[in-house]
């Protein structure tokens, strides 16, 4: 009754954590395995909202509204010092019901199951999307972990030729999650080259890039920009989830390759999930304002403030160049969560299901997603209890 490819997919990491603990989290538990920023929405999405209560009455063009894909090119333009006109609103820019859809559609829009031994690569660790993305479209995850260092992104113009000419995509996150390093720009170079030599899709997901320590991340448009211009073979995902604290507005973007973008929207126009017009409009002013974006990041530098407070030099802490995440070298990251749930009901995630072989078994990924208060608690408490 099933399709038999489902078997191949683990449980998913949440999953996995309340089979570990024994249940899922009660009222009184402290919650730091979900990314889920807990920070104030900005005051514009509400307004916005009710302004455009009428528009619930229309379904949405699966592309979105001229404006919305104008605000998207703005953001873009000024964000990542792109040439005008080198991303077309109506051909490069796609809205998309959060990054993770997209992120999982966009294996099926390139991958030809069966035909050749299709390879996906993947960063070891990586977010959890990209594997099941990968098997449900009949390639084959092909697992690299980071380039200088286990907590570093990778690098896949290190990979042999007969891996390369198999490679139908490749997820690339910066910064990463969960351990939250970046990728620098001649990194991101060399990668779009290699795409484009080996021509495979080259997917990076830029999701935590507005969320970020002492240096902006790069980016790969502008990686594109500054190889001449072309965005072939390049998709890139962006998300206000992270940026705006909105995860449950579910609005992103994608934006790249023309040719790409055609077939994916084809896709799309089948099995995806437009986004409502209010949210659309929504979506389009938080593009436009910087502000709630500073605001943002200077909590997330404050909680990073604090857990250097308690945990330098302990667990291998290091401050993260960009997103929410501490990566905690706890010897045994299954055992820490198990301990931290048992005495003190606090919940985060082993690295181990974010991962494969034994690269993140010893870790915990915590994320630093509520207020200041709730934090310092938490984090007190992980220092204390392990
Ligand atoms: C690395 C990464 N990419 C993509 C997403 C998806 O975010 P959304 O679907 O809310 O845009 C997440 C969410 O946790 C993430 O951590």
């Amino acid at each position: 009754m099933f399709n038999a490819q489902l078997d191949q997919l683990t449980d998913y990491p949440f999953q996995r954590l309340t089979d570990l603990l024994g249940g899922p989290a009660t009222p009184d538990s402290l919650v730091m395995s979900i990314g889920e920023p807990q920070h104030r929405p900005p005051a514009l999405v509400a307004r916005v909202l009710a302004e455009q209560n009428a528009a619930w009455g229309k379904y949405p063009p699966a592309n979105g509204s001229p404006d919305f894909r104008a605000a998207v090119v703005e953001w873009l333009n000024r964000r990542f010092a792109l040439p005008v006109g080198m991303v077309d609103a109506d051909k490069a820019v796609l809205p998309v019901a959060g990054t993770r859809e997209a992120l999982y559609l966009i294996a099926q829009t390139v991958v030809t199951p069966g035909q050749g031994k299709p390879l996906a690569l993947l960063p070891n660790p990586f977010y959890q999307v990209y594997v099941g993305a990968a098997l449900m479209a009949g390639a084959e995850p092909y697992f690299v972990s980071g380039h200088d260092g286990p907590s570093s992104v990778p690098d896949f113009t290190t990979l042999p030729d007969d891996v390369l000419s198999r490679v139908k995509l490749a997820y690339l996150c910066s910064p990463a999650n969960p351990q939250g390093s970046v990728a620098d720009l001649d990194l991101l170079k060399r990668n779009v080259e290699l795409a484009r030599r080996w021509n495979f899709v080259l997917c990076v997901d830029e999701c935590y890039s507005e969320i970020w320590d002492r240096v902006e991340p790069a980016g790969v448009l502008t990686a594109c920009a500054q190889l001449g211009g072309s965005m072939d073979n390049v998709m890139v995902f962006h998300s206000l989830s992270k940026r705006s604290s909105v995860p449950g507005l579910r609005s992103g973007f994608v934006a790249g390759d023309v040719r790409l973008m055609a077939a994916f929207a084809r896709l799309r126009s089948y099995g995806g999930a437009a986004t409502p017009m209010p949210i659309l409009a929504a979506a389009a002013a938080l593009w436009r304002d910087e502000d709630h974006v500073r605001e943002n990041r200077d909590l997330y530098r404050t909680k990073l403030d604090m857990a250097e407070r308690i945990f330098a030099g302990r667990f291998g802490f290091t401050r993260p160049a960009g997103g929410f995440f501490l990566w905690l070298d706890v010897g045994d990251g299954e055992k820490a969560a198990l301990e931290l749930w048992d005495k003190a009901k606090i919940r985060v995630l082993p690295g181990k299901y974010l991962s494969r072989g034994d690269v993140g078994d010893n870790y915990i990924r915590v994320a630093l997603v509520h207020d200041l208060e709730t934090t310092e608690r938490a984090l007190t408490l992980i220092a204390q209890t392990l």
